[in-house]
């Protein structure tokens, strides 16, 4: 098999509608990072999804809804918080972690008696799920452990011959996938960190617990490998260009080939090869995946330099965290 890739418009969603009624799964973009679309409630289907990203079958897929008047298709337990949090927030890039449903296949959930529902804020995106008419399981678009795709392109290079068709919006406004907020309870959980902060969650809803890799309440997913090059990896917060230059100088005596990945400041170091990530950390996220893809064709090394600090940009320090999966130093 060889993966079509269409523009999204009518007519490729009428061809993915057909696709995801006979139980297949098609990769389609919102605005965090591309799906990998399937019927929530084909049992059958949802298994190829995880067969064809190599995905570990204990970590649970996001059902994707159109509309908010849709939840009742994936929970009969529709928590106050979770309307709360989804009337703010959605469509956009945040996940509400609530009681499953019925209908919903287990396969879905991975056995939890939980589901994450999201309603992305990509018009077209909205429109694909509404056309299949039902709810849309789907895990990001990329083989296991990989960087997450944010073009249709890098949904081709990883899954290309496995799926049939691809529809694509272009390039991903966010860039790293939605926050997902565990709530069950009276506190609303950060599962997994994202565009939309604690602080905004708190604005809202006054409070906001983070997990952490001790806490008993966490998404199976933190525990795997993920979002990494195929080359090595390393990351560094600070804005001391001198500092830059001197580390980049030891690998490349060392004998790397260093592709350097940050802000127009760096854009003149020697030796390297330079992906620029933009400037403010909304750009860095958009950019991010993207240049993890171009630069391990270019180098045996990226380094990546976050000029700033963690608050306000704990989403991306969590995937440059795991990418280089170390420290940033
Ligand atoms: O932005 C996104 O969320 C993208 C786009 C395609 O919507 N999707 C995405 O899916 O990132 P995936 O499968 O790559 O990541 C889903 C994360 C995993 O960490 C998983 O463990 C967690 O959500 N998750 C899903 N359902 C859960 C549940 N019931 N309880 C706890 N965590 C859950
Ligand atoms: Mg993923």
């Amino acid at each position: 098999m060889i993966a079509k890739i269409e523009k999204i418009n009518q007519e490729s969603i009428h061809n993915g509608k057909e696709i995801i009624e006979k139980g297949g799964v098609v990769a389609f973009p919102t605005e965090t990072v591309y799906g990998l679309g399937v019927s929530a409630y084909n049992g059958k289907g949802v298994s190829q999804v995880f067969e064809v990203k190599g995905r570990p079958n204990d970590n649970p897929l996001i059902v994707h809804i159109a509309d908010i008047s849709d939840v009742s298709l994936v929970t009969s337990n529709f928590t106050n918080l979770a309307r709360t949090l989804l009337e703010h927030f959605a469509p956009g890039p945040i996940t509400v972690v609530v009681d499953k449903g019925d209908k919903i296949a287990d396969e879905v959930t991975a056995g939890l008696d939980s589901v994450g529902i999201r309603i992305p804020e990509l018009q077209s995106a909205r429109d694909f799920i509404k056309a299949t008419k039902v709810p849309l399981a789907a895990p990001s678009a990329n083989t296991s452990t990989r960087p997450s795709p944010t073009t249709a392109q890098a949904v081709f290079e990883d899954i290309g011959s496995k799926i049939p068709l691809i529809l694509d919006g272009g390039a991903c406004e966010v860039g790293i996938e939605s926050t997902v907020v565990d709530c069950r309870f009276e506190t609303p959980i950060i599962l997994r960190s994202g565009k939309i902060t604690r602080e905004d969650i708190e604005k809202v809803w006054g409070s906001c617990d983070v997990a952490t890799n001790t806490s008993t309440v966490r998404s199976p997913g933190v525990k795997y490998k993920h979002y990494s090059p195929s080359c090595k990896m390393l990351a560094m917060n600070t804005s001391n260009k001198v500092l830059v230059e001197t580390t980049v100088n030891k690998l490349v005596k060392a004998g790397e080939t260093v592709v350097l990945i940050g802000n127009e400041t760096l854009k003149d170091t020697s030796f390297v090869e330079f992906i620029n990530l933009g400037t403010t950390v909304d750009d860095f996220m958009k950019y991010y995946y993207e240049a993890l893809r171009t630069g391990e064709k270019l180098g045996s090394i990226i380094v990546c330099v976050l000029p700033f600090t963690e608050n306000h940009a704990e989403g991306l320090y969590n995937r440059v965290r795991k990418s280089c999966g170390g420290d940033i130093v």
